[in-house]
């Protein structure tokens, strides 16, 4: 199976940097036959999609409203982006669900909304510090798979990333036993319901850990905030495995 190595820009990049990314990444990144993916700020997405064509490279939304179109200020369409020929949309980031407070309800809707639109969502899922202090991991990332993809079909376009939230933007990554430990538990979970979606594993991921982490086993990939922001950092992580 092909790696997925996807880039989680957050609230970085403005038009003018994305154009000039895209144009060194697809010249820089010829060898790679992994699957890569941008997640781009919205502001960013006709500039992603004039320059990602005819590439390989997919490209989503970090947020979106699930809603065709309507009275939501401020908020993205899905559909929109869709047209713009985006194929990708993030679902349940850590800064959403703790800093802009969504909920698990919601994320459910927000997942059923893009499978419906045809759009493959990265589901993300992780504990906070206390929580695993605590030993709740396995708890909270089954309560948030429970229902994040409660009702949702195994046909569904879906991957998930576990990331733990302490380990998001801090530099401090999960051991490679830590993140084997939680990734056989999503896969355990996953198993048991009959889906088959791959499993990325996202907190401070940079090069000098890539090639560790992705050996573990049921790591399917990765989704790199930070260090996606550089093309030779990105790279590294893509092509981690290659040396
Ligand atoms: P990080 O972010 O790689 O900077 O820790 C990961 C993420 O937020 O998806």
């Amino acid at each position: 199976m092909k790696r997925i190595f996807a880039a989680n820009w957050k609230m970085f990049k403005g038009p003018k940097e994305t154009r000039t990314f895209f144009e060194e990444w697809r010249k820089s990144a010829i060898g790679i036959l992994d699957s890569v993916q941008f997640f781009v700020p919205a502001l960013n997405a006709s500039v992603a999609s004039e320059a990602l064509l005819d590439s390989d490279f997919a490209w989503g939304l970090q947020n979106f409203y699930p809603e065709i179109e309507g009275a939501y200020t401020g908020e993205n369409s899905l559909a929109v982006a869709k047209s713009l020929g985006a194929r990708l949309a993030l679902v349940g980031h850590s800064e959403r669900r703790h800093v802009l407070g969504e909920k698990d309800e919601f994320l459910n809707r927000k997942i059923k909304f893009a499978c419906h639109q045809d759009i493959q969502v990265t589901f993300c899922i992780g504990e906070q510090l206390p929580e695993r202090e605590a030993k709740q991991t396995v708890q909270v990332i089954t309560q948030q798979l429970d229902a994040g993809l409660d009702g949702i079909e195994a046909t569904a376009k879906i991957q998930i990333a576990y990331e733990p939230v302490w380990a998001i933007g801090t530099g401090k990554t999960a051991t490679p036993e830590m993140v084997m430990q939680a990734h056989q538990e999503v896969r355990k979970w996953l198993n048991g319901r009959g889906y088959d979606f791959p499993i990325l594993y996202g907190g401070s991921v940079k090069p000098e850990n890539a090639k560790e982490l992705l050996a573990v086993p049921a790591v399917d990939g990765f989704l790199v905030g930070g260090a996606s922001l550089q093309i030779d950092s990105f790279l590294k992580i893509c092509s981690a495995m290659s040396h």
